[in-house]
This record gives C-alpha cells, sequence and structure tokens, in this order.
C-alpha cells in the first residue's frame, strides 16, 4: 500500500445554530487517501460533502464546531492544533482547499499576482519578487494560462481561466492533499473536462501528491477517481472504487444514487433509471437506526432502530447495511426484474442508447 496522505478517524463535526441547535453534519466519519490516489465524494445536496471538505483540514470557525475524532495529513497529527497554527502550518502546503463557488472569490481590485503573493508570504517564503513570477509562470503554464494573466483582475478573466487561476494559486505551495469542492460545476462541459485533465496533471508532475474531489455529477466522478465514497445524511454508507461504485453498488443508497443518472460508458446500455424518493433527514436530529430507512424500499422494522455498522465487502471496500450483501443483490435482482416488467408501476427511465438519452415510461409518458 502507498503512504496515507490523509487519515480521518472518527471525526464527528456540527453546526450550532443561532437557535443553539445543534446540526451534526459529519458523523464518525473515517476514510484514508493514499499517495498518488484521487478519491471522491458523492452524495445529495446537504449530505455533508462540503463539512467533511472543511472539517478533514483541522480548521473550525463558528458556526463550524470540532466534536471528536482525528486527523493526519502525511503522518502529522494536525487535530489539536490552534486555528493560527493550521492556517500558518497546514493550510496551502499539507492540505489545498479550492471551496465550492470559489470562483466569486477573487477580490476583483486585485492583480492576480498578489494573491499568489499573499499564500507565499503567509508561509513565510523568502522569495523575491522575481521570483515569484517565475514561479508563478511556470505555474499558470501547466495550467495553460498565459503569463499576462498575472498582471489582469480576475473580472478580465473567462470561467474557465477563474477556475484555472484558483488553481494554480491554491497549489502554489505543492500540496499533499487537494480538496476540490465542487470545482467544475460552474463550468461549461468543455471547460469542465480541462479543468478535470489540468488537475490530472497537476498529480502526475507531483505538484499535488493527492485529491479529494466533491461533485454532484457522478459521471464526471467515473472519469476523475479512483475511488468513491457516498455520504448520506453526514455518514460515509459505502467505499469502493469509481468502477465498482459505478457499476457495482451495494448499499441500497448508492444503488439509488447510481441508478438515478447515466453513465456514458459501455455496459450502461438499457440501464434503469429510478429516482429516489424523499429527502435527507433533518441532522438536527440524528435519526436512530439506520438514516436512509425513511427512502429505503427494502427497509425492515429492524432498520429504524439497529445501529447499523459498516461491513467489509473485499479489498478498500465496505458499505452500511443491515443486509448482508448476497441478500441486496437478490433484492436488487427482483426490483429490476419487476422494473422492466412494469416499468409504469416504478415509475422507471430507460435510456435505450448511450449517446442519445431517450426518457420513457412513469408519470411522463
Ligand atoms: N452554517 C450552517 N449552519 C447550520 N447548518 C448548516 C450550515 N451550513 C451547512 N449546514 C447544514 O449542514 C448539512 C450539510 O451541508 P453541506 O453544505 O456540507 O452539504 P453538501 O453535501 O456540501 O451540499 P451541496 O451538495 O448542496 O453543496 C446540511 O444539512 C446543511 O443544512
Ligand atoms: S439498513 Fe435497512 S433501511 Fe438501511 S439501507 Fe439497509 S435495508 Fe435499507
Ligand atoms: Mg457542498
Amino acid at each position: 500500500m502507498a503512504a496515507i496522505m490523509m487519515d480521518v478517524k472518527n471525526l464527528t463535526t456540527y453546526y450550532k445554530t443561532r437557535m443553539d441547535e445543534k446540526v451534526c453534519s459529519v458523523d464518525d466519519v473515517s476514510f484514508i487517501l493514499e499517495d498518488g490516489k484521487s478519491l471522491g465524494i458523492a452524495g445529495e445536496s446537504g449530505c455533508g460533502k462540503s463539512t467533511l471538505a472543511m472539517s478533514a483540514m483541522g480548521y473550525y470557525f463558528p458556526p463550524l464546531h470540532y466534536e471528536s475524532g482525528s486527523i493526519s495529513i502525511d503522518g502529522k497529527e494536525i487535530t489539536n492544533l490552534s486555528p493560527d497554527t493550521i492556517r500558518k502550518t497546514v493550510l496551502g502546503s499539507d492540505v489545498a482547499y479550492i471551496p465550492q463557488a470559489a470562483m466569486n472569490a477573487l477580490n476583483p481590485t486585485r492583480k492576480i499576482i498578489r494573491f499568489i503573493e499573499d499564500v507565499l508570504e503567509a508561509h513565510g517564503s523568502a522569495l523575491s519578487k522575481n521570483e515569484v513570477r517565475n514561479l508563478s509562470r511556470e505555474r499558470f503554464g501547466i495550467l495553460n494560462l498565459p503569463e499576462k494573466t498575472l498582471d489582469q483582475y480576475a473580472v478580465e478573466l473567462s470561467g474557465g481561466m477563474k477556475q484555472r487561476t484558483i488553481i494554480a494559486i491554491s497549489t502554489i505551495l505543492n500540496p499533499k492533499v487537494l480538496i476540490a469542492d465542487e470545482p467544475s460545476s460552474a463550468l461549461d462541459v468543455s471547460s469542465q473536462k480541462i479543468v478535470i485533465r489540468l488537475l490530472h496533471d497537476l498529480m502526475e508532475k507531483g505538484f499535488v501528491r493527492s485529491m479529494l474531489f466533491i461533485t454532484h455529477e457522478l459521471p464526471l466522478l467515473f472519469n476523475v477517481t479512483d475511488d468513491i465514497m457516498v455520504m448520506y445524511a453526514g455518514e460515509i454508507v459505502e467505499r469502493g472504487t469509481a468502477r465498482e461504485m459505478v457499476f457495482d453498488p451495494i448499499m441500497p443508497y448508492s444503488k439509488g444514487l447510481m441508478n438515478s443518472i447515466i453513465v456514458p460508458e459501455e455496459g450502461t446500455r438499457g440501464h434503469v433509471l429510478q429516482a429516489i424518493p424523499g429527502a435527507p433527514p433533518n441532522l438536527k436530529q440524528r435519526p436512530r437506526g439506520c438514516r436512509f430507512a425513511e427512502r429505503c424500499r427494502y427497509a425492515e422494522a429492524a432498520c429504524f432502530s439497529q445501529t447499523i455498522t459498516e461491513h467489509p465487502a473485499g479489498e478498500g471496500r465496505y458499505y452500511r447495511c443491515r443486509l448482508d450483501e448476497a441478500r441486496l443483490r437478490e433484492l436488487y435482482k427482483e426490483q429490476e426484474e419487476n422494473a422492466r416488467k412494469f416499468p409504469l408501476i416504478s415509475n422507471t427511465y430507460v435510456d435505450d442508447d448511450i449517446g442519445g438519452i431517450k426518457i420513457e415510461g412513469g408519470q411522463h409518458e
């Protein structure tokens, strides 16, 4: 096994609202990220993906609070470091973060080169102005950005250029872990592809050692990351390789999530698409039993009360469900057969080809 770049153990964090309520958005989460690997985090809106990304940096400020658990980066424990120490010695160099909607975060009154100077200065860099420019020119070149970008303002850049500029600024210190939270969601499809390819290039060239990539767009994760974790209501409910998670998910929520999207890959022809009914639970009250039970078509009475633990399912793979893998597979088989026989009852959508997606069946017919 490669060296572990990020090791998160039993991490629990919560928001404290103005009404003094606790919203537990990351609940007892554990995962590892190896050197040279990329890990995707998928899940519906509000499942805690961004909160996990922020929590994993060990940098908390109200309303987000740390409750328990540990985080280490390349063997360095960062859990109990003060925010000031984290800012000076961890952010940017150990962990770099591209926040959701980062494109709007660049101060419009400052030239791009100033942001890079700020990052280097905050980390005690002794580089001269010339050296900073040379370093920036080289890094911007790798990201297909012309040198003149350094002397421009954010408003002068297109969406794709702005996002690449943010990636260049965030990774200027060669972070061990890059956390990219929906880095391409605001871009058109061709700019998305460019951004993803460039993130890969940065990893291949060793400027970034490992990456956590968050997105709603599951087909995107399949092409971007080695592994995928599915998050639901503050918990990790399954982890596996990208291929396993897309083509062979085990846990009913992952199965539902993967069944509700189209993966334009060989083997998905005739793939049956189904929506997941309902919405995730309110995290102000930690639900008892399985958090997915209210929406799970296979739920039994015990699912609502029993504590659900993780089951191992092969190397590096695990899922969270009361039922064992063999039983779940039987249930999926029955369900798929029923969906094909009775598409109207199953509210089922069928794509008839890889290229053109035809939506049929269910109440839309
Ligand atoms: N400042 C806050 N105060 C209280 N609750 C919050 C706050 N920010 C987020 N939450 C709650 O924490 C939960 C997780 O939110 P988070 O933004 O991490 O989800 P997400 O999976 O990143 O969603 P999205 O896909 O929409 O970005 C949600 O239930 C959300 O309502
Ligand atoms: S534990 Fe029960 S409710 Fe939860 S996913 Fe498994 S079958 Fe569904
Ligand atoms: Mg988010």
